[in-house]
């Protein structure tokens, strides 16, 4: 679809063989410097003028600092950028001295360059930012996601760049856990599928000059710590790691991911990075991964400093070897390389081991064409930040928006009189979330220009829009009438620890405001711009509209002020459950003993809003659910058909969901399960049949050996309200 192809004469060599063969030679001819080198990966900051974390402005790369990185220590991976994004033209000079100075060593390797390009080319300033992963979750369209993956990698290409640390394919299933937002969300199906989405879009078929490598992180059970909060100790049973947590990788890795990067945290008492059950037998041997794993920031490091189950530095580097890493992101020191040497000299790290490492970081290096094409110029690109990449940011940003709840306030008129409350309202940051043109993204002198805010895209809509804070808010009058308040509460930007909370509450201001709104009973909008479902206080029951926007990027305004207007009809559905109260966050597929309630009714399960729902200015209603035989053998496909009726005055699009339910296992059931889901679009008063064909062995589970099983018995499917029965045998 992008086709750009600045040096197409030199697409890079597809045949796997061939380049088995090149890295054989290269290696062949390498030092066991060179070899360190390669697993080596620094921080651009380490090759700036000035100190890592507090880099001189505007940063130049110290020649004098390349020269030890390239020359004395051979290394062969950089990442990130110094603090803050830059124009391309500084990337594309940045990354072309770098890759100069390696062209001109022995054996002239290129430097493999890294990015978090989350969301779009985060670091590149002007790209075009799309919605974080949970937002992408809430369109239910994989097709979609896979040509944000396209067009991001065209951008990571425009700036030079051909890795990138995305996507994430933890499952969000505690949404106290500050990278909650990082994620598709807590359903595996659905996190899988789009994982698999963001993988091809990235990769496409072949690397050529659009593409780039995908990194799937954080392998694996990042996201559920005990605390909640960032990388702090998590206790998963090897059957969950299996069957939750893994699936989302297994699919990734099939689609062909190149990389992998470490979870940071600790699982049973062992560091990922030190633990070989997960790194050799399941990642290598039993996956059969043959693509590079790198660590996290400086988690070698951390093995000794944080998670003490190392004494040295050069002990931790021989433990996380012998697990299985490849490649290190020190990327604050330069140490790493020179104690790895000592212990290959001292015998306790073999060259064996070491080919085996650089072995695969060479032929990703290959695969990328890094060795046969260079760094591109400005006008390889054409379509950076365009127009046409634009609209697919404003499309996603669309879609992903939730209606919750509208008891005929939406949509508004134009023209309306509109009273906007809350910081976030007029914030283009609030929209993006971390990881957008700094690590926090909470620096607005780098916001891409003339991108609308909340406040500012309803004031397209209407001349009649105030917008004050809060506290304004708490001690003023109602002496005006308003069509409509909306109410902003937003979180402020975060990613990892800085992000960890004590409160999944909303601050207590906040819940003062949509208290205030129902006391006065005005028509009201409360906009929640969030990151993870933070709590609302009982008085959102009375509030007539609920909208949810997660992080929906540099088009989120606009596509916030489209719906409110009715331009756009909505039609995200949540891709997790919203909790009621804070310490009640069970997942849709929670199992039955969930359900019982301190006065033994089956209410406890009893979330504000649930998995899979959101509302649209049109109804659907379902009928005549079908399924084609109600016994099945395990090897059948279960045939499934229901008719949907756009029952409103308006077009729109809706998701079938189909649900699973088994009714008795060795392993306690989850009172049902996501099977499958079609996103449909639906003229006003159409009728659809839509037919979903699931492979009966997809309703497997992880049984007590470990090994996914799958017994007979009694079954029902569920669409809707929908319900019938089969029988496996
Ligand atoms: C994060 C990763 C990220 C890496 C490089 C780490 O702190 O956990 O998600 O890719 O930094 O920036
Ligand atoms: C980097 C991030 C990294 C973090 C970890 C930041 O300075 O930009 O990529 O994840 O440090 O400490």
């Amino acid at each position: 679809m992008f086709s750009c192809s600045p040096n197409s004469e030199h697409a890079p060599a597809a045949d796997v063989s061939e380049i088995d063969k090149k890295v054989d030679s290269l290696l062949a001819l390498m030092s066991v410097d060179e070899k360190i080198g390669q697993m080596t990966q620094l921080t651009l900051d380490m090759v700036c003028y000035g100190e890592p974390y507090a880099l001189s402005e505007p940063h130049t790369i110290d020649t004098a600092k390349l020269d030890v990185v390239i020359n004395q220590l051979h290394v062969g991976s950089i990442l990130n950028c110094g603090g803050h994004s830059y124009p391309r033209e500084k990337w594309l000079d940045m990354i072309g001295d770098i890759q100069r100075k390696a062209s001109k060593t022995r054996l002239g390797i290129p430097i493999l360059y890294g990015i978090d390009a989350i969301h779009g080319v985060t670091y590149t300033d002007s790209s075009t930012l799309f919605p974080q992963q949970i937002a992408l979750a809430a369109t239910w369209d994989t097709a979609l996601v896979r040509q944000l993956a396209e067009m991001s990698a065209y951008e990571v290409r425009a700036s030079g760049i051909r890795w990138n640390f995305s996507p994430v394919l933890d499952i969000a299933r505690d949404p106290r856990w500050p990278r909650f937002w990082e994620t598709f969300g807590e359903d595996v199906k659905l996190a899988s599928d789009f994982g698999e989405a963001m993988v091809q879009g990235y990769q496409g078929d072949a690397i050529g000059d659009a593409h780039v490598a995908a990194c799937l992180k954080h392998f694996m059970g990042y996201s559920v710590t005990l605390s909640g909060k960032d990388r702090t100790q998590a206790w998963i049973a090897e059957r969950q790691l299996r069957e939750y947590f893994l699936p989302t990788f297994e699919r990734a890795m099939d689609a062909g991911a190149m990389s992998i990067m470490i979870n940071s945290g600790e699982i049973n008492g062992i560091p990922v990075h030190v633990n070989k059950n997960i790194l050799t037998d399941l990642l290598r041997n039993e996956l059969g991964f043959e693509g590079v794993a790198v660590t996290d920031w400086e988690d070698i490091k951390y093995l000794v400093t944080r998670h003490r189950v190392a004494a040295t530095y050069k002990d931790a580097i021989e433990m996380s070897l012998a697990a299985g890493i490849d490649m290190s992101m020190v990327p604050v020191d330069l140490e790493f390389p020179v104690l790895l040497k000592q212990l290959v000299l001292e015998g306790r790290v073999t060259e064996e081991r070491l080919d085996l490492s650089v072995r695969r970081i060479l032929k990703m290096k290959y695969k990328l064409g890094l060795f046969e094409t260079g760094v591109p110029t400005i006008a390889d690109y054409p379509k950076f930040g365009s127009e046409e990449h634009h609209a697919l940011a404003l499309k996603a940003a669309h879609e992903s928006i939730v209606l919750l709840k509208n008891d005929n306030l939406l949509p508004l008129s134009e023209g309306a009189k509109i009273l906007v409350i809350g910081d976030g309202a007029n914030s283009l940051n609030i929209l993006n979330g971390g990881w957008t043109r700094t690590w926090q993204g909470a620096d607005p002198q780098y916001n891409t220009p003339d991108r609308a805010t909340v406040y500012e895209a309803l004031q397209q809509h209407s001349d009649n829009v105030q917008w004050i804070t809060e506290q304004e808010f708490l001690s003023m009058r109602m002496t005006q009438k308003y069509d409509c308040i909306v109410a902003v509460i937003s979180e402020s930007t975060y990613t990892e620890k800085p992000g960890d909370i004590e409160d999944l509450s909303i601050p207590l201001q906040s819940a003062r405001v949509i208290d205030k709104l129902d006391y006065l009973q005005l028509p009201s909008l409360v906009l929640l711009i969030e990151g993870r479902p933070r709590v609302l206080p009982a008085s959102i029951e009375k509030i007539n509209s609920v909208m949810l926007a997660m992080l929906p990027g540099d088009f989120g305004g606009e596509a916030i002020a489209d719906i409110v207007f009715g331009k756009f009809n909505p039609c995200g559905k949540l891709p997790f459950t919203y909790p009621r109260h804070a310490s009640s966050h069970t997942t849709y597929d929670h199992k039955y003993t969930d359900r019982i309630d301190t006065d033994f009714s089956q209410n406890a399960f009893d979330p504000l809003y649930t998995f899979g729902s959101g509302l649209a200015y049109t109804t659907f209603a379902y009928s005549g659910l079908q399924i084609e035989r109600n016994e099945l053998g395990m090897d059948d496909t279960l045939r499934v058909d229901v008719e949907v009726s756009n029952t409103g005055n308006r077009a729109g699009a809706e998701v079938v969901q189909l649900y699973v339910s088994d009714s008795v296992a060795t392993i306690t059931p989850s009172v049902k399960r996501l099977r499958g889901y079609r996103r449909i679009e639906m003229a006003e008063g159409s009728q659809q049949q839509v037919r979903f064909d699931i492979p009966v062995r997809e309703l497997a589970f992880v049984g007590q050996d470990l090994k996914w099983v799958l017994e007979p018995g009694k079954f029902s499917v569920q669409i809707d309200t929908l319900v019938i029965p089969f029988t496996v045998r």
